[in-house]
């Protein structure tokens, strides 16, 4: 079956990949084949990937996690073991799959801190997956909000969030003109955002680090993603928004990636 597989065109790791999940036969295995070999993402085919500890559902309805993000939550919980809070308020912007969110919350039950997490997202079929992955991991201190960034929290909040992530989209518009054709199958809103301040794809990051002293509590952590190029455009505006301890990081392939910034 194997053979049958790699003749069609799919790389033998896949195609093993394939036959595990579906089975060596039947139409389960044919849909998925065609659909890989017509370019879909093998996470998509699958239909679950694992994000650190957590074996995510993901579909079209969300951007696939990427590796590199795996890194933020690193940074994410390092920040908040340093304010050593036993319950925080966790908020994650632009949740998608919650692999973010979720995995920092599952991380911390482990560690016997009792986390409340906020899992928000303009598209309300990410936050139905999000859902979804949080019930799959019987993670039950999660709420919803669709809107646009802080659009739509509970005023209650401004001032006690022990903890902001966020991977916003951070990819111009031209940019995204020269990058794989396989990112067509994830939604161009998870990707793609405006250029601002003279910066290429900033507009959402713009807007989540200079609404984040509204919501975060005094000592509380803004931890985001950003794309190789905006290093500075990060820093500048997590000064501007009176964010202090701020620090950048690279990922592993050695490529600007993480801010995490304090509020004093
Ligand atoms: C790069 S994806 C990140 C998804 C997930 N957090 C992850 O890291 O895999 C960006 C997410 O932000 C959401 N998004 C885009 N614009 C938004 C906005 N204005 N307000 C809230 N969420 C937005 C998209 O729907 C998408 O789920």
């Amino acid at each position: 079956m194997l053979a049958r597989l790699v003749a069609a065109g799919l790389e033998r790791r896949e195609a093993r990949w394939l036959t595990e999940e579906f089975g060596t036969s039947g139409d389960a295995l044919e849909n998925a084949m065609t659909r890989r070999l017509a370019g879909e993402p093998l996470q998509y085919v699958l239909g679950h990937w694992p994000f650190r500890g957590l074996d995510l559902d993901v579909d079209r309805r969300a951007l696939i996690p990427r590796p590199e993000t795996e890194e933020l939550v690193g940074h994410a919980i390092d920040a908040l073991a340093q304010s050593n809070h036993r319950a925080p308020v966790v908020l994650d912007l632009g949740c998608g799959t919650g692999a973010i969110g979720l995995s920092i919350l599952a991380e911390l039950t482990e560690r016997g801190v009792s986390a409340t997490l906020i899992a928000l997202d303009e598209s309300p079929d990410a936050l139905a997956l999000c859902r979804q992955n949080a019930l799959k991991h019987r993670l039950y201190a999660v709420s919803f909000v669709c809107g646009s960034w802080y659009e739509g929290l509970d005023d209650s909040l401004a001032g006690r969030v022990e903890l902001i992530v966020a991977n916003p989209p951070y990819v111009g518009e031209l940019e995204r003109t020269t990058l794989d054709p396989v990112l067509d199958f994830e939604p161009e809103g998870a990707l793609v955002a405006r250029d601002a301040e003279g910066v290429a794809g900033f507009a959402d990051l713009a807007e989540v680090i200079a609404g984040a002293p509204t919501w975060l509590a005094p000592g509380g952590f803004l931890v985001v993603e950003h794309g190789e190029g905006q290093r500075e455009a990060v820093r500048r505006e997590a000064f501007g928004a009176g964010l202090r301890d701020v620090v950048d990081y690279d990922d592993l392939a050695g490529k600007p990636r993480v801010l995490v910034a304090r509020r004093p």
